[in-house]
Order: structure tokens, then sequence, then C-alpha cells
């Protein structure tokens, strides 16, 4: 297919040779298949600021830090300088994730380059050797629904481990290739340790995984896998190999009200996050 202006500047530099076919255009980002020398790789090309949902802004401004103040000031205020600031984060945040996901041994893609706003990544294939498809489009029985949320809650511990939260995680955002689920679309993921929104983002998370698996083995529902992770990440315990139960002794004392209003907020943008998709699948947005 012919180029797409925003793609021109890696076929420049010799990272891209050809674009192949657009693979998906979502609300943050339209996605191609892409070939570079003999490799068949995927390039996500990011929108501008101004056209990503409001959902993913404020997502982005709960979960992110900038340890430059004079560029946090600048983000705050909403200069032009500020907004280039805040693009450059976000973009790169996402690339970031990859390299320390990948490295720590997280089944993510593994990427190449975060460049002028587009990111070049391994393609994800499933059996056909196309593009793998979302985990909501895989059909699962019990047995396949138990054997990948059990993955999975290994990757959420690993990538706490690699001190990383995904923040969006759901059956939208993770790709199924012949070993399984594999993890993709990071530019949220918080940093576990600097993030006030951490434990929250965890639970919703872990909660979306319990839902979705829940569907096809009803004894994930209800589940505690969320809670029982930061609990042992707080108290220093958690390992890539720390055994779960999904089980925690209720809690003792008066309720967190904060807590409570944070973990409805959540559920709202959640809520909003679903819809979103529902349309997307209908065609209308
Ligand atoms: N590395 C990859 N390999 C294969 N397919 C991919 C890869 N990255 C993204 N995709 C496809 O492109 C879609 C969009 O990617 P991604 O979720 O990262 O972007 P997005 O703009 O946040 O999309 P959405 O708004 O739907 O969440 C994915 O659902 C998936 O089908
Ligand atoms: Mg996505």
């Amino acid at each position: 297919m012919k180029t797409p202006k925003r793609i021109q500047p890696l076929v420049e530099e010799g990272l891209i040779d050809e674009v192949m076919r657009q693979l998906m255009s979502g609300k943050e980002a339209t996605v191609y298949v892409v070939r570079s020398g003999d490799d068949i790789r995927c390039a996500k090309v990011y929108k501008e600021a101004n056209e990503r949902s409001f959902h993913q802004a404020v997502a982005y401004q709960e979960g992110r830090r900038v340890k430059n103040s004079r560029q946090a000031r600048a983000m705050e205020k909403g200069t032009r300088y500020g907004r280039k600031m805040a693009e450059q984060v976000w973009q790169n945040a996402e690339v970031d994730a990859l390299y320390r996901l990948a490295a720590a041994g997280v089944r993510v893609p593994r990427p190449y380059i975060c460049h002028e706003g587009v990111l070049l990544m391994e393609l994800v294939t499933g059996a056909d050797g196309n593009a793998a498809p979302r985990l909501n489009d895989v059909e699962l029985d019990r047995e396949r629904a138990l054997a990948y949320h059990a993955a999975l809650l290994r990757e959420v511990v690993l990538m706490l481990c690699a001190g990383v939260i995904h923040g969006d995680l759901s059956e939208y955002n993770i790709l199924v290739d012949a070993h399984g689920p594999v993890i993709i679309d990071l530019p949220q993921a918080v940093d576990a340790a600097g993030s006030s929104v951490a434990a929250s983002m965890l639970e919703r998370d872990v909660t979306n995984l319990a839902n979705f698996f829940g569907a096809f083995a009803p004894e994930l529902q209800g589940s505690r896998y969320g809670a029982e992770i930061w609990m042992l990440y707080e108290a220093g315990l958690l390992t890539p190999d720390t055994p779960l139960t999904g089980v925690v002794a209720a809690p003792e004392g008066p309720a967190d009200v904060g807590a409570v209003i944070h973990e409805i907020a959540l559920a709202r943008f959640e809520e909003e996050e679903r819809e979103r998709h529902q349309l997307a699948a209908q065609g209308w947005a």
C-alpha cells in the first residue's frame, strides 16, 4: 500500500522497507503490518494528543510522574512545550515498558524502536501466520480459560516484580499466539512504586481478568487475586514463583472512604472503556 505520511520518516531512516496493510485503527493509534528487510513487523502510529480519548488522558495524568520539575510545570500548564513533552513521555512510556517487561521475561511483543511517534515492534502471529487474534475473539472452554487465567496472573506478578502495572489490561489488550496470551498496549503503564493509584490499577487489571475468564470458569468470580498480589508486594514477599490462593482475610477497622471513591471512579472508566469497545465493534466509533 501507499506509505502513510506518518511512517515516511521511518522509511527514510531505513527502519521500514514497505507498508503492507493496515491492521486496525483504534482510539489511540493506527496499527500497520510492515516489512523491514526479511522481517514482517508491526508499526503502531500514535494519534496526536487531541485525537485521543479523555479516558487515556486521565489515566495518564494519574499514573505518571515526571522527574524534571520544569517539564512537569510546563505539562501542567499545557504550554506548547509542555504538550510536546507530554506527547513524548506518553509515546516513550510504551516502548520503555516493553523493554523493561521483555527483559523481565513477560510475554510482550519485542520492541525495536520508537521514532517520530511510531513504535516499531514484533508482529504477534497466530497459527495461520497472520496477526494473532485478541483474547476476546478466541473460543474458550473452561480448561483453557483456567490455564490462560493462571498464565496471565503469572504475567501480572512478573510485571509487578519488574515495577510495572499495565493499567488497561483486558481481553482487548491481550493477543493469543501458539504459546498462549501475549500482553499489548502499554502507553498508560504505571510505575508501581511511584504512583498513588498503583493498588487500584492492579486491582482493576486483575478483576478484569477474573470477570472475563469467570464466564467460562465461574469459580474465578469473586476471587481476590489482586488484593493478595498487592499485599504480598507491599510486604516485600512477592516473587515470580510466590504461590497464590485468590483468598485474603477480610480487612479489619473502619472503611477507607477515599479508597472506595477511587474504586468507583475506576469502575466508571472501565465501563466507558467497554462501551467504547462495543461501539467500535459495531462500527460506530
Ligand atoms: N504487536 C502486535 N502484533 C499483532 N497485532 C497487534 C500488535 N499490536 C497491536 N496489534 C493489533 O492492533 C490493535 C490495536 O493495538 P493497541 O491496543 O496497542 O492500540 P490502541 O489504539 O490502544 O487500540 P484500542 O483503542 O483498541 O485499545 C490490537 O487490538 C491488535 O489487534
Ligand atoms: Mg488496545
